[in-house]
C-alpha cells in the first residue's frame, strides 16, 4: 500500500526523495507529500492530491534540506485530498510523520485529542501520531516517538522528522515492512526495497516493534522501550537494474517478457531428474510429514486465489489429496475448521497482503501448518509461515501480476510433485513432469510469440462495454485470472464463467456486442466446450477462442478468432493458457490508452483488510 522513503546526508533531500517515491508510485498513487528540514530554518512541507510528478511540479524553488521524508498514498482514512495526503503535522508545525498501516485506536485517540483542544486538520489516523510526539515532554525524538506509539494500537511503519532534533530521522516497524539503506555518509530508509537500490544494496530490516534513529553518520536500532537491539546490516546480491523497466514502455510489458527467465529460477536446483521429484528444502517437511498430509487448502487474495485455484486442481490431480482454494480475505471471518493434517498453503507475490496473512496467522493459532509461496524474501508472509517456496520471479513492479503469478503456478507444480511422489504418482509421470516444467521456459517463450498476432484481437475486445470469459475445470481459473487481468487494466467489465454454466443465466447477456474469449485446453471436455461456443454463436456472440493446435473447433471456427497455444504436459497447460490472456489485456489496455501499471483505485500490496 502506501509507500514511505526518508534520507538524510550531505545532499539535499527532496531530488532523492522524489525519485524514491516515483519507484513506490505503485504502491499507491492517489496523493504524495514530502517534508524536508534545514537547521534554522524549521520544517518544510509540499503535499498534495495527485501523483508524484505533480508534488514535483508543485515544490517551491526553495525546499532545501538534507534531512527529509516522502510519501505516496493509496487511501484508507479519508479522501484522496491534499489535507490528507502525508506528511501529517502536529499542531506546532515542529513534527512531520509519514505512515502505512492502520491505527486501529485512532478514533479513540482522536476524540481524546479534541477534548484536550488539539485542532485535528485532517480525517486520517495518522494525524493523531504526529500531535502525540508533538506532545510528549520527553527530552529525546527517541523517547517523544517511543511514548506516543505506547498509546497506539495497529499496524505501522512510520517514520518522524523534529524541527527541534533537525539531524534525524526517528522510524518504526510494527507490521508494515521499514527497511534502512546504508550509505557512505548518508542513511536512507523506505517501505520497499525498490527506492533504495539505486543508492545502496547494503540494507538493514527492521523486526516489528523496532524502531530505529538515522543521522548521516550511521544508524541505531532499538525496541519501543528503547532497549538496544543490535541488527546488522546485510549486503544484499541484487541487480538495481532489475527495478527498473529499461526500454520497456511499461513494467507490465517487461514483466510478461520475463516470464521464462523467472520460471528459470524458480525451478533452479530444485528438480531431481533421477527421481522424478522436487527438492524444496525450505517447506522444513520429510516424506513422513508429507505423507501425512490428508488435505490441502490454498489461500490467496486477488490473482494470487486464481492461480491458487489453478494450484489446488494440480496437486489434487498429481497427488490425489483433495485440495481446494479460498479467497483469503473471506477464510478468516467464517471461523475455520483448522485440520491438524491439513497442509495450509499462502500463496502472495508481495508476502505483504494483510487478508493473506491475517489467515496465515488464523491458521497457526489453531495449530495447523501452513507453508507459503511467496516471492518478496523476508517479507511479513513469508516469516510467519512454517516453511516455503521462494519464488524468485525479481522484483514485480505493475500492479497487474504477471510473471510471479507464472511462477506461483511453478511452485504449485514443484509442491505438487513432491506430494505425489510420496505417494502413488509412478516415478514415470514423475519424470514427464520434470521434463514438461524444463521445458516450460521455452514454450512460454512461444507463447509470448503470439504477441503479434494478438494485438489486433486485443483492440476488438477493447470496443466492448462487458465480456465473458469461460472455461471448464482446468479451464476455469484460467478464465478467472483472464477476466481479471482484464478488468485491472483496461476498467470494461469483465466476467468469468463456467463454460458449463452458461445457459443456466449468462446467455441472457449475449449478443453481437457481447465478446467470450473461451478457453479450450485439448482435453477431454473439449468436444463439449465446442457445443457451448455454438450456443454463444448462435446468439451472434463475438468469439475469441484461446486453444491448443490438436482441437477442432469445427465450423463454429468460421465466426471466430482461433488463439493457438503451444503445448505441454497437460498438468502445466493451464499456465501457458494464461499468457495470451495477460497479452489480450495489455494490448486492449494500451489500445483504450489506460495507465497500465497503475489502474485506477488499486495497489501493488494491499496492507488494509
Ligand atoms: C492486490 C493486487 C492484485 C494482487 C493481490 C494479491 O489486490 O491489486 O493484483 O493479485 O493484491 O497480492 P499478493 O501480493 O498477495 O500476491
Amino acid at each position: 500500500m502506501c509507500g514511505i522513503v526518508g534520507y538524510v546526508g550531505g545532499q539535499q533531500a527532496a531530488p532523492l526523495l522524489l525519485e524514491g517515491l516515483g519507484r513506490l508510485e505503485h504502491r499507491g498513487y492517489d496523493s504524495a507529500g514530502l517534508a524536508v528540514l534545514s537547521s534554522g530554518k524549521g520544517l518544510k512541507v509540499t503535499k498534495l492530491a495527485g501523483r508524484v510528478r505533480a508534488l514535483e511540479a508543485a515544490l517551491p524553488k526553495r525546499f532545501g534540506g538534507k534531512v527529509g521524508i516522502g510519501h505516496t498514498r493509496w487511501a484508507t482514512h479519508g479522501p484522496a485530498n491534499d489535507v490528507n495526503a502525508h506528511p501529517h503535522l502536529d499542531a506546532t508545525g515542529q513534527v512531520a510523520v509519514v505512515h502505512n498501516g492502520i491505527i486501529d485506536n485512532a478514533a479513540a485517540l482522536r476524540a481524546e485529542l479534541a477534548d484536550e483542544g488539539v485542532e485535528l486538520v485532517s480525517d486520517t489516523d495518522t494525524e493523531v501520531v504526529a500531535h502525540l510526539v508533538g506532545r510528549s515532554d520527553a527530552d529525546t525524538l527517541e523517547a517523544k516517538v517511543s511514548a506516543a506509539l505506547r498509546r497506539v494500537e495497529g499496524t505501522y511503519g512510520l517514520a518522524v522528522l523534529h524541527a527541534g532534533f533537525p539531524d534525524r530521522i526517528v522510524v518504526a516497524r510494527n507490521g508494515s515492512p521499514l527497511i534502512i539503506g546504508v550509505g557512505d555518509k548518508e542513511m536512507h530508509v523506505a517501505s520497499d526495497l525498490a527506492a533504495l537500490v539505486r543508492y545502496t544494496t547494503t540494507v538493514v530490516h527492521l523486526a516489528d516493534g523496532e524502531m530505529a534513529t538515522l543521522t548521516a553518520t550511521g544508524y541505531s536500532t532499538y525496541r519501543e522501550d528503547l532497549s538496544a537491539t543490535d541488527r546488522r546490516a546485510d549486503t544484499l546480491d541484487i541487480d538495481p537494474a532489475s527495478y527498473d523497466a529499461g526500454e520497456h514502455e511499461s513494467f507490465m510489458r517487461k514483466e510478461m517478457l520475463e516470464q521464462p527467465e523467472a520460471v528459470e529460477r524458480t525451478i533452479r536446483g530444485r528438480l531431481d531428474e533421477r527421481f522424478g521429484t522436487s527438492h524444496l528444502g525450505g517447506l522444513d517437511m520429510d516424506a513422513r510429514d508429507l505423507r501425512a498430509v490428508r488435505r490441502v487448502k490454498v489461500l490467496g487474495c486477488g490473482s494470487a486465489y486464481y492461480v491458487g485455484q489453478m494450484g489446488a486442481q494440480l496437486i489434487e490431480e498429481l497427488a490425489r489429496v483433495p485440495a481446494d482454494a479460498e479467497a483469503a480475505s473471506e477464510f478468516r471471518y467464517r471461523n475455520p475448521i483448522i485440520e491438524p493434517d491439513t497442509l495450509y498453503v499462502a500463496v502472495s507475490q508481495s508476502g505483504e497482503t494483510v487478508d493473506t496473512l491475517l489467515a496465515v496467522q488464523e491458521v497457526r493459532r489453531k495449530g495447523g501448518r501452513c507453508i507459503g509461496l511467496v516471492n518478496v524474501v523476508g517479507s511479513a508472509i513469508a516469516r510467519e509461515c512454517d516453511g516455503g517456496v521462494y519464488l524468485h520471479a525479481g522484483p514485480e513492479v505493475a500492479v497487474a501480476s504477471t510473471k510471479a503469478l507464472t511462477t506461483m503456478y511453478v511452485g504449485f507444480a514443484l509442491l505438487a510433485l513432491q506430494l505425489g511422489r510420496v505417494r502413488d504418482m509412478s516415478i514415470a509421470d514423475g519424470k514427464r513432469l520434470v521434463a514438461g516444467l524444463q521445458r516450460l521456459p521455452a514454450d512460454l517463450e512461444e507463447a509470448l510469440a503470439l504477441e503479434d498476432e494478438l494485438v489486433p484481437v486485443a483492440e476488438r475486445l477493447a470496443r466492448a462495454e462487458s465480456l465473458f470469459f469461460v472455461g471448464r475445470v482446468c479451464g476455469f481459473p484460467v478464465a478467472r485470472e483472464g477476466a481479471q487481468k482484464f478488468k485491472e487494466v483496461t476498467y470494461r467489465h469483465a466476467e468469468a464463467y463456467q463454460t458449463s454454466e452458461l445457459k443456466h443465466g449468462p446467455l441472457a447477456l449475449i449478443d453481437k456486442t457481447v465478446p467470450t474469449v473461451a478457453i479450450v485446453p485439448e482435453d477431454e471436455l473439449a468436444d463439449r466446450n465446442v457445443g457451448a461456443l455454438h450456443e454463444i454463436a448462435a446468439r451472434k456472440g463475438p468469439l475469441v477462442v484461446v486453444t491448443h493446435p490438436g482441437v477442432d473447433l469445427g465450423d463454429v471456427a468460421d465466426r471466430t478468432i482461433r488463439i493457438d497455444v503451444p503445448r505441454n504436459e497437460p498438468e502445466l497447460d493451464p499456465i501457458l493458457l494464461t499468457v495470451p490472456l495477460q497479452l489480450l489485456a495489455y494490448h486492449a489496455a494500451r489500445h483504450l490508452e489506460r495507465d497500465i501499471d497503475k489502474p485506477r483505485n488499486l495497489a501493488k500490496s494491499v496492507t488494509v483488510e
